[in-house]
């Protein structure tokens, strides 16, 4: 899930000087009537863009989900033109699989669990599977932990569900990464997902419980290790991560 209640923990996209630039030629808003907000700013000679999917217009509560995921994403790039999107948010870990709460993780494939096409071709193209972009700089500088992330529209999770992210070999779950990586790549753009473990999906606890619960610290961790890429990525080029 993308949570939205600090600045670095939601859908979040860097561009550099020149893409500053470029920024200022196109109209620099969202179209009126979309709910997503943008932060932005220069950090340590980067030019950053911060992209919340902001709350659902009828009912109030955080945009989460693909279509919204997807969306942002494709307006952002569009408006923006990052040289890099940084996903960042939540997710449900599996123990099984080395994940506890509090693990920030990066992803290094993402695919969904909940688009079934029994069809030739048609089941590949649902599950979407592919590899992120690659940062091997960044995993062997920073404490991050790697795995595969599985994405689909719900929090808890379905016996379908638990068999397509077993076939996905996913270490996380979440609500939005593999949305995310198909606009990125439809427009080739570096994307790359941080997503730090707020509930154990193949634990005790039910799911929406010790995801509230471990909200707010978690996020905290999140915030953490989303500064610590943005300063890795600081006087960088993009080839260096
Ligand atoms: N975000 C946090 N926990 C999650 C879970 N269990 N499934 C999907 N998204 C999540």
């Amino acid at each position: 899930m993308n949570y939205a209640g600090t600045s670095w923990s939601s859908d979040f996209f860097g561009c550099s000087q020149a893409n500053a630039f470029l920024c200022r030629c196109t109209p620099n808003r969202f179209p009126k009537g979309a709910p997503w907000t943008r932060y932005h700013g220069d950090y340590k000679g980067l030019h950053i863009d911060l992209v919340w999917p902001g709350k659902d217009p009828v009912l109030g509560v955080d945009s989460v989900g693909t279509v919204s995921a997807a969306l942002v994403t494709y307006a952002s790039i569009q408006l923006l033109k990052p040289d890099l999107i940084i996903n960042a948010g939540t997710a449900g870990g599996f123990k099984a699989r080395g994940a506890g709460i509090g693990d920030v993780f990066l992803a290094s494939d993402v695919a969904f669990h909940d688009r079934r096409i029994p069809i030739p071709v048609f089941d590949s193209y649902g599950i979407g599977a592919r590899k992120t972009f690659e940062t091997p700089n960044i995993v062997k500088e920073l404490n991050l932990k790697v795995g595969k992330l599985s994405t689909g529209d719900s929090l808890d999770m379905s016996p379908h569900d638990e068999t397509a992210i077993l076939s996905n070999e996913a270490t996380v779950k979440d609500m939005e990464g593999a949305a995310v990586a198909y606009v990125a790549d439809l427009f080739s753009t570096p994307a790359i997902f941080v997503k730090a473990v707020t509930d154990i999906v193949d634990g005790e606890k039910p799911t929406a419980e010790e995801f509230l619960q471990n909200l707010i610290s978690v996020t905290m961790a999140l915030d953490q290790a989303v500064l610590q890429v943005v300063d890795f990525i600081s006087g960088k080029c993009i080839s260096d991560l």
